[in-house]
């Protein structure tokens, strides 16, 4: 066996220890001999009395993993954009391949990272950034090769899914569901981040990125997040046939695209409405494979180290091989479709009062935005008011923003609900 490749480990924190333990597993279940030969050189931690048991290998100070000129690669698991960003881009600098699990510097700094790797010849590994363990992005990238990626679509964050999951099938509150997410670890203390669905969007840039082989930025993806769905919401669903899921979703039209993320109703049949708890599912619409979805666990220590584990023997075999295959793929400039020429078919809850002509103001109100009724729904709620649940036809984004704002102030109602986009497939899409 010829000399080990020697990692440098970023963060030592859930991913961190599992991928420690998981590497440790596979060399000792005898692997090639390429693949035996890797060993965790230095642990950067911030706090090195929580790691007793690494003791000999940890340090505060990056500069013993970036300077060190045996270490050849570098797993970044630190998370946050700095110093993670900057450091990637030191090690990538000095020749190191980097592995890492950061959604925030891909999704934002992407590019520089890209760039940093094909000035140095030395390779980026990110499948763990998306989908935790789900093998998602190399199965686009490379399994999905010679293929036109009409759309991605994903239930692409853990901790919504969770809530979204318990409101539906335990008819929980919101609140509640929460705080349980918050208990039982799949939220965190603050969890704006998930709630307000900025993960999702930082995830479904990367996606598009990868499908779409052009730069889309987080800022690029339009975002509703999931606080204020109440149980009526996920009843109505339920009622008509749907699902109520947090859906990040990008689709390529020759060369247009439009990518979001908000909460939507899913026919209940359709395979992303069985995706429930902390699991994540990505479907893509490609030609010519048709449909695909990758589904497992979108979170935890061990389906994340799966991730970086498989990252990290690619970038050994590329540096035995001294072959690279360099990211991006971004050889095409695709225009954002915008708001303007955007259209959606949404479901808004409105609590109003329940007196005659109340209907009758929110329709005309809506018509003058050039908004028609799909359905209404009532179910009347104590002290005179009620709650209407209304389905608009498909219109134009901007006139269904400018709508909901007039509809918001009429004095019958009280208060609008988050609006919830319905489904529609590729095929319904296209038609349009
Ligand atoms: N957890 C998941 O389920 C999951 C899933 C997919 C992707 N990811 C991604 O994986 C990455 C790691 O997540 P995690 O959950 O393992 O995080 P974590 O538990 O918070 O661990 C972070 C680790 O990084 C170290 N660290 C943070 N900032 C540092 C700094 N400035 N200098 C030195 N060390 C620093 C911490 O050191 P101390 O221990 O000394 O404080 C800790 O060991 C993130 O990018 C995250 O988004 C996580």
């Amino acid at each position: 066996m010829g000399q080990s490749i020697k990692i440098g480990l970023m963060g030592l924190g859930t991913v961190g220890n599992a991928f420690v333990r998981a590497l440790s597993r596979f060399q000792s279940d005898g692997h090639s001999a390429c693949e035996n030969a890797m060993e965790i050189k230095k642990i950067l931690v911030r706090h090195p009395d929580r790691h007793l048991d690494y003791d000999s290998r940890l340090t505060t100070d990056a500069r013993d993993i970036i300077d060190d000129p045996e270490v050849a690669v570098v797993v970044e698991l630190m998370g946050g954009m700095e110093p993670a960003r900057s450091l990637m881009l030191a090690a990538l600098k000095r020749g190191k391949a980097v592995v890492t699990a950061n959604k925030e510097v891909m999704a934002h700094a992407g590019l520089e990272i890209w760039e940093a790797s094909r000035k140095s010849g030395a390779g980026v590994y990110f499948e763990a950034s998306v989908g935790a363990g789900i093998p998602v992005i190399q199965g686009i990238r490379r399994g999905l090769a010679g293929n036109q990626i009409h759309s991605i679509t994903g239930v692409v964050n853990g901790t919504t899914n969770y809530i979204l999951s318990r409101m539906t099938q335990d008819g929980l509150e919101f609140s509640t569901a929460l705080r349980e997410a918050q208990r039982e670890g799949y939220a965190e203390v603050d969890p704006t981040d998930d709630i307000a669905g900025y993960d999702a969007r930082r995830k479904i840039a990367i996606l598009a990125t990868v499908g779409f082989a052009t730069w889309v930025s987080p800022d690029d993806v339009q975002v509703d997040g999931i606080a204020g769905i109440t149980q009526d919401d996920i009843a109505y669903g339920l009622s008509e046939g749907w699902v109520l899921k947090l859906i990040a979703t990008a689709h390529r039209q020759q060369d247009t695209m439009k990518i979001s993320v908000r909460p939507t109703f899913l026919p209940q049949n359709h395979p992303i409405a069985q995706v429930m708890g902390a699991y994540n599912a990505i479907w893509v619409e490609a030609d010519p494979v048709g449909n695909v979805m990758y589904y497992g666990l979108g979170a935890g220590g061990y389906p994340t180290a799966s991730a970086i584990l498989s990252d990290v023997l690619q970038a050994v075999r590329d540096l035995m091989g001294q072959h690279h295959e360099f990211w991006p793929v971004v050889d095409r400039h695709l225009k954002l479709d915008g708001s303007e020429n955007s259209r959606v078919m949404s479901y808004w809850r409105l609590e109003v009062l329940d007196r005659p002509g109340t209907l009758a103001q929110v329709a005309v109100t809506l018509a003058k935005h050039g908004l028609s009724l799909r359905s209404v729904h009532q179910k009347p709620l104590s002290g005179g008011r009620a709650l209407l649940f209304l389905v608009h036809h498909e219109c134009a984004e901007h006139l269904w923003r400018m709508a909901r704002t007039s509809v918001a102030q009429l004095s019958v109602v009280e208060h609008v609900g988050i609006p919830v986009s319905i489904w529609q497939s590729e095929e319904e899409s296209r038609e349009r």
